[in-house]
């Protein structure tokens, strides 16, 4: 299905980063860059859309229903893939539409129907009457969860597995990356061939993230799992300026962007663990790129107002 799109980056590169502190304590640190994957359709939201699009055409549904933010990086992709694979997309959108949010304003660009509904129906999907009545509208359509987390989604998530191991031969000893709903971690523990251990950063602030990571995965590798909640810098997509800081001298030293809500918060997690030794000298670690690097534009928006 996505073989039509001549310039998805697959498999996604995997390089080394070099920092002194990685030096002073023997780790070596890769990044998988998934967010070089495609520019519309980046990272963890490449791997979670795969199979639900590639399953809503062979079902025949011309339509992606789906739901997000204002700044939502699932609404942004799925509006990409959507105008990439001539399928039509429609965005339940929480809260009002401000047609200067550069996010809304791709989704717009890309075809998709974007609906405003109430923070109480949005919080309530399909349970809201105001919702349903939305949904009934196109019967032919395939729904994408909020934050597209499903089973088809751990299947694409998953394969970023079986692509380090053929990128690699063997495989690192720890898998990092963010979290969120927590799909993505979890399709990574679903892997068969995974035999790493996987730190996931929370970029929201939860106590039960890990057991509904460990039930998403259905318990598979569950042993293998740590989920560090440490880092959510006091909330979703909330930040402060040494985060900032971070992401800053981070993308100066590697020329690697990081976005503010998830990888930004991510890799200063590692970081902080690496300085207090939490990891076994000559430790080796690869850390998933999940994209997000369109939030920064919303970020700029944001301050600019
Ligand atoms: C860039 C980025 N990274 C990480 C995540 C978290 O992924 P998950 O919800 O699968 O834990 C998201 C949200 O889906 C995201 O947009």
């Amino acid at each position: 299905m996505w073989s039509d799109l001549n310039d998805l980056i697959l498999p996604s590169p995997i390089q080394e980063v070099d920092f002194p502190l990685l030096k002073n304590k023997n780790i070596r640190l890769w990044i998988k860059r998934d967010d070089l994957i495609h520019p519309w359709v980046s990272g963890n939201k490449y791997r979670k859309l795969k199979y639900n699009l590639k399953s809503a055409i062979e079902n025949k549904c011309k339509t992606i229903v789906t739901f997000g933010g204002a700044f939502s990086n699932h609404l942004h992709a799925t509006a990409g893939a959507c105008a990439l694979l001539g399928l039509k997309s429609v965005g339940i959108v929480r809260g009002e539409i401000d047609l200067n949010n550069p996010t809304i304003k791709f989704c717009i660009e890309r075809g998709m129907n974007l609906i405003p509904v109430s923070r109480t129906a949005y919080r309530l999907k399909e349970n809201s009457q105001e919702i349903m009545e939305l949904i009934q509208k196109y019967p032919d359509c395939h729904m994408v969860p909020e934050g597209g987390t499903n089973q088809l989604a751990l299947r694409g998530a998953s394969e970023i597995v079986d692509e380090i191991k053929i990128q690699w031969n063997e495989m690192p000893e720890i898998i990092s990356l963010a979290c969120g709903t927590g799909g993505t971690t979890a399709g990574i523990l679903s892997a068969n061939t995974l035999n790493s251990k996987v730190i996931a950063f929370s970029a929201l602030k939860s106590s039960h993230l890990e057991s509904e990571i460990k039930q998403l995965s259905d318990f598979k590798n569950a042993d293998k799992l740590s989920v560090q909640t440490d880092f959510h810098f006091g909330g979703y997509a909330k930040w402060n300026t040494e985060l900032i800081d971070f992401i800053y001298d981070f993308e100066k030293q590697t020329d690697i962007p990081l976005d503010h809500v998830y990888n930004g918060k991510a890799m200063f997690g590692l970081f902080k663990l690496i300085l207090a030794d939490y990891f076994e000298p000559e430790s080796t670690i690869c850390y998933i790129h999940t994209g997000g690097l369109q939030g920064i534009n919303g970020l700029k928006y944001m301050a600019g107002k």
